[in-house]
Order: structure tokens, then sequence, then C-alpha cells
């Protein structure tokens, strides 16, 4: 499914950033200054349920609801969560179902709805184009996300984090309200597995959907040439992503990879061939390390359309990381002393991620150390055949016998820290325990911090993502 020949491609691509660190008030400065503006759909239904637990004060989740095609499922997810005057603040939120092979519908609704509210905000009196960002890894969210997306009118699916050869079918099927059968990973099991999804249980009339374009999230030209030689998987464009990036990045290729000082570590094996993505005659952005005005004019004379920047809208006015993590990461940018690590076992994906070294947050040992693992929020648990039948789910930032028990044998378990609470704890929506304790924030940001030094000199007090537009195309 080529671009259309006449469409304009974004220079700028605002990343997707995962929990709703890219809110949708961020996609949609971006995009109506042209950018392509991205909301992330990462746990996005408990988002979505917390804030109306939190009493929806905008008003903003209730407008969006209104005109979700099936007012029935949004009057079923008001009933559940929503919160007149907000929650009493001591008080611990409701989760929401976690995610599994066999699906509620309030599962499959919630997180259709909560997508489409993101979307449907950004794209409120814009004439910009509107991403969502999904991570491969979840896929057992995955066609709610992509059909709730699409009824909002979504211009752009981004997909990284794994290898998403089924996307551009089930885009396809959806945008002809068919049904589509993703096929899952199961652990341990010779059978195949399938989570099925049908449009019309969200919307029995007949409606007409837009087909997105399909990003690739990729980091290696052989993923670029794999998924673009067959007409199924083929994706309208990639991100080439390196290793420099905010958030989780593609394990390191070579055999010796840790540090002395105990991070992942890269080599040019890792650095795609950019004259082999662009072999594919597919357009590309890069990302990485490319957010200043000389990258992006490097990008493009490397054969790019433009780029993707991350950290530099993190820290944005409109981002969705907390005005305490904003300040305090300032305050590091300011006195030269922000540490950003590429951890290799925080991640409970096994990938590596970055971390950036905060007090009172989980980067320091002893924080994570006294925190009680628990898996209550279940996103980056995956599937396994259990030796009995049956299918069970592990993560291994779970506790450490429950993971074991459960024949989970990651060699780094003891260090896969709980990224769903944490991440959730970053945008002011952490849990709230037993003990009346909250969970701790983990913040994640680009190792390349050219461009957040450059531009908090000209705006030492913090910048809009128009000005990171700004500052970018260099005007
Ligand atoms: C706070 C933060 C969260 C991120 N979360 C995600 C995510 O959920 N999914 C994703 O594909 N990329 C994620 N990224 C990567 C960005 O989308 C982008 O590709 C990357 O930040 C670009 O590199 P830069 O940070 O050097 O600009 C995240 C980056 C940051 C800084």
């Amino acid at each position: 499914m080529p671009l259309e020949s006449n469409e304009v491609l974004p220079d700028v691509i605002q990343g997707g950033m995962g929990i709703a660190v890219s809110t949708w008030q961020l996609a949609k400065e971006v995009s109506k200054s042209g950018g392509l503006g991205v909301v992330s759909a990462t746990a996005i239904d408990s988002v979505i349920a917390r804030r109306l637990q939190d009493g929806d004060l905008t008003g903003d989740i209730r407008r969006a609801f209104l005109n979700f095609p099936n007012q029935d499922i949004a009057n079923e997810i008001l009933n559940f969560y929503f919160i007149d005057g907000g929650r009493e603040p001591e008080k611990p939120y409701l989760d929401v179902p976690k995610l599994s092979l066999k699906q509620t519908h309030l599962t499959v609704n919630l997180i259709a709805i909560s997508v489409f509210t993101e979307v449907w905000l950004a794209k409120e009196n814009n004439k910009g184009v509107i991403g969502v960002n999904a991570l491969e890894k979840i896929q057992l969210a995955t066609p709610a996300t992509v059909f709730g997306a699409m009824l909002a009118g979504v211009d752009y699916i981004l997909m990284g984090a794994g290898i998403p050869t089924q996307i551009p079918e089930m885009i396809r099927q959806f945008s002809g309200l068919q049904p589509f059968k993703l096929n899952i990973d199961v652990a341990n099991s010779k059978s195949a597995h399938f989570l099925a999804f049908d449009p019309k249980t969200i919307t029995p009339q007949t409606i007409e959907i837009k087909k997105p374009n399909f990003l690739a999230i990729i980091s290696s030209h052989a993923l670029a040439a794999y998924l673009g030689k067959d007409e199924k998987t083929r994706p309208d464009g990639f991100i080439v992503e390196g290793p420099t990036a905010g958030g989780h990045n593609a394990p390191p290729r070579s055999k010796d990879a840790i540090t002395e000082d105990g991070q992942s570590k890269f080599s040019e094996l890792d650095e795609a061939d950019l004259v082999k993505v662009a072999k594919t005659g597919l357009p590309f952005w890069l990302a990485g390390g490319y957010g200043t005005p000389s990258a992006l004019k490097r990008a493009k004379e490397l054969g790019a359309v433009g780029i993707q920047v991350g950290s530099l809208f993190a820290l944005a006015d409109e981002s969705g990381f907390t005005n305490v993590i904003k300040s305090e990461l300032f305050d590091l940018l300011a006195e030269e002393a922000l540490n950003v690590k590429t951890d290799p076992y925080a991640s409970p994906t096994g990938f590596p991620f970055k971390v950036v070294e905060i007090d009172g947050t989980l980067s320091e040992d002893a924080n994570f150390d006294s925190r009680s693992r628990n898996c209550d929020l279940g996103y980056l648990r995956t599937p396994f055949e259990r030796p009995q039948g049956g299918i069970g789910y592990r993560c291994p930032g779970e506790p450490i016998k429950t993971f074991e028990f459960k024949g989970g044998t990651s060699e780094h378990n003891s260090r896969s820290k709980c990224l769903c609470n944490a991440l959730m704890a970053d945008i002011g929506l952490g849990q709230i325990r037993a003990d009346g304790t909250t969970e701790l924030p983990l913040v994640t940001f680009g190792s390349d911090l050219a461009g957040a030094n450059e531009l908090s000199k000209i705006y030492p007090k913090g910048w809009s993502a128009n000005q990171v537009l700004e500052y970018l195309r260099g005007n």
C-alpha cells in the first residue's frame, strides 16, 4: 500500500512516547505546525480509566466519548470508571482487566475507546496529521488499538519493538470492516494461537473508515529489506532508530555486548546501512540523536524524508511527564549532570532501556530493592503453554518466585523493573499501595543530549512543542 504520490510527507515526526508522555495535547501542537504528531497507545486503557477516576476535570475524555460511534460502549466504560469530582486522593485506582488470549468485551472495548479518545482529541479542530504509536511486543492489545485509532481517523500507525509483519494486512482488513486473526507468539507451544477481532463488535453499523499509512520502526537494513519484499508485510515507510534513542533500543548485535559499567554496548554493527534501506524504495525517517537543525539537514542529505525526535518533545510543556520530572531534567541539564544509562536488564521485554539517573526514582538501587514486586498491570506479560496444558502469562518484573514457578528463566529477572507501574508514575498516575506509598517513577530519555543542551540555552525555563519545531527547522 504505497503512500499516495501527492501526499506531503512530514519533515519532523514527534516520536510516540509511552506511557502517555506523548499526549494528545503534544501531538496536536506538533501536527498543527506541519509535523506528524503521534500519541502513544501503550497502556492507554489504564491511563483513560485512571483519568476518569480522577474525575476528568477538563471534560475532554467525556467529550471524545460522545463522539465514539458506539454509545453503549461509552456508557459502559463511564459507568465502570468515571467518578464525579474524582476519587479520594488516598484511595488506590481500580485496575483495568489484564490482557489475555481470552479477552472480555470490557478489555477490548476499553482499549478501543481509549485509543479513539487520544486520537480524536488530537484531531479535534486540527487539519494536520496524527499518528498513533504502539509496541509490537504488546500483541494482545494490538487489534483493538489499531481499530480504535482507525475509528478516530488516524493518519499514521507507527509500530516498533518487534517485527510487525501482520500489521499491514490487519489495517487493510479493518479499513473494509473485516475481521482479522492475529497470530500470537506463545512460548513452549507447538500449536498456533490467534487473537480474533471483529470490528463489528464495536461498530455494528457500516461506516466509512480511512486506511492509515503504516510506518515500521526498525533498527536494521535487513529488517527493512525483509518487511519490504512482500506486499503483505510491506509498510508505507520506515523509521530507522539508532541506539541513542530514548525508550527501548534494539539489542546490540555484537556478542560481547556489555560495557565495564554494565551498560548495553553498541558498535558499528548496530548502524543500519541507509543505502540498503533506501533500496526498498520506501520513504524513511531517522531517529535517535537527530534532534538538532544540523541533524535534520544531514538526514535529508542521507536520503531520509526527515527525522523522528523524542527527547526534546518529552521536555515540552505539552508532554505528559509531571512538572516535577520536567524540572528535575531541566536542572540536571543546566548542571551538565544529566546521566542516561542504557540498562540491559531494566525492561522485562529483554530489550535495552534508557534510564535517567534521578534521585527518588527506581534508578536508585535502594528504591528498586525496597519495592515489593508485583505485576498488577501486566502489559509486558507474555503467554506460555503450561506443561500440563493451558496458557499462562508471565513477566520477568513479577515476584521472582512466581516468575520461576511459571517456568520463566530470564537470567536477569532479578534486575527487571516494573515498567508498567513506574511509567504510570512518570505521568502522575502512579498506583497507591496498601501501606500508603505511591509507586515511584523511572524516567527514560535519549542519550544524545546535543539538542537538549542547545535548546536549554535558548529557553532555560522550558519550551513548547512549537519552539522545538522552530528550532529544528532553523527558524
Ligand atoms: C520518554 C520517552 C518514551 C519513549 N517511548 C517510546 C514508545 O513507547 N514507543 C516507541 O516506539 N518509541 C518510544 N520512544 C522513542 C521515541 O519515539 C523516539 O524514536 C526517540 O526518542 C528518538 O530519539 P531522541 O530521543 O534522541 O530524539 C520514547 C522516547 C522517550 C524519550
